[in-house]
């Protein structure tokens, strides 16, 4: 297994977003692309490398999805993407088809590799790309809502006038329209929410902090209405799930994986706290929600069955 190959499938403005940042962080040293449509992949990766001489050296290639062979990971993001104000779920029928031929050609060719999946219904994907794939739990995961607690920390930096690597905050459950903020476990400058107010004077009443949580999980609703599609933040949290598992960081990321029991809830995957290294998914963190909280991670779990129970 080469810590030093990473393959990616599907070449559309998610994968060769995340395949330009990757090969720009000098993280890895050789990237396969791979797509459906051969020209597109040999184009990007034709692209990309060209760019390279301003960054560090790295083999960027075309490849098929026998070329996943010895990738510590591939990450899938191929499959169609939400037309403007469609939801995550509705993707489902159509990419489940595309995911299922990914999935058991690079279990195929890359026994012994992850499989990151971004392709949405992110969470209903991830779930089946496991069962599909036969691979333990943790050699498979989903970029979950770590973009979306992402842009959670963006909202709050900007509300209370912090730098976001301050902020540490959760968005939890599926990512999509059932996702929730988990406030009873944001900091800010290690105080609680409440805390931080009564200190800074700060406003922090609860329309706000509804205000944030709807902003968030509209975001990508508003991008897409503007420009057709997301494509930079996913790339940036994909690099940063992928970096903890070449690197071994051992890092707390709100990525989609396989609940084993945890708050009652099995069977389904969905985004928690999750330690993430080499291995994929270590173990989930089970951290203190509110009652509330847990409530509407059993919905998010829920809206996911659901989705996926029709599924074969
Ligand atoms: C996003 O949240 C569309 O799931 C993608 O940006």
């Amino acid at each position: 297994m080469q810590a030093s190959r990473i393959a990616i499938v599907g070449a559309g403005r998610v994968g060769s977003s995340f395949a330009y940042t990757l090969a720009a962080s000098g993280l890895v040293r050789e990237i396969v692309i791979v797509d459906a449509d051969a020209g597109r992949a040999e184009g990007e990766a034709m692209d990309i490398l060209q760019s390279i001489p301003f960054h560090r050296p790295v083999t960027v290639r075309a490849g098929t999805l026998a070329d996943t062979a010895g990738a510590l990971a591939t990450v899938i993001t191929a499959g169609a993407a939400q037309r403007p104000g469609e939801t995550r779920l509705a993707l489902l029928q159509r990419n489940v088809e595309v995911l299922r031929g990914v999935v058991e050609a690079t279990v195929r060719a890359n026994p012994g590799g992850l499989l990151l999946i971004a392709t949405n219904p992110v969470d209903a994907l991830t779930w089946t790309a496991l069962r599909l794939s036969g691979l333990p739990p943790g050699r498979v995961l989903g970029s979950g809502t770590v973009l979306d607690s992402a842009r959670l920390r963006v909202e709050l930096a900007a509300h209370y006038g912090v730098d976001p690597r301050n902020v540490h905050a959760y968005v939890l459950g599926e990512h999509g329209d059932s996702e929730f903020v988990a406030w009873s476990t944001a900091s800010i400058a290690n105080m609680g929410l409440p805390a931080y107010c009564s200190a800074t004077g700060h406003a922090c009443t609860q329309e706000d902090l509804d205000a944030i949580a709807l902003r968030v999980r509209n975001a990508a609703y508003e991008i897409i209405r503007r420009k057709g599609a997301t494509n930079y933040a996913i790339a940036a949290s994909l690099m940063r799930i992928v970096e903890a598992v070449v690197r071994d960081e051992a890092s707390v990321l709100t990525v989609s994986s396989l609940l084993q029991g945890e708050y009652g809830i099995r069977d389904v995957c969905l985004s928690l706290p999750a330690v993430v290294g080499r291995e994929g998914v270590r173990r989930i963190l089970p951290v203190p929600l509110s009652v509330g909280e847990i409530s509407a991670l059993r919905r998010s779990a829920d809206a996911i069955r659901d989705a996926a129970a029709g599924l074969g």
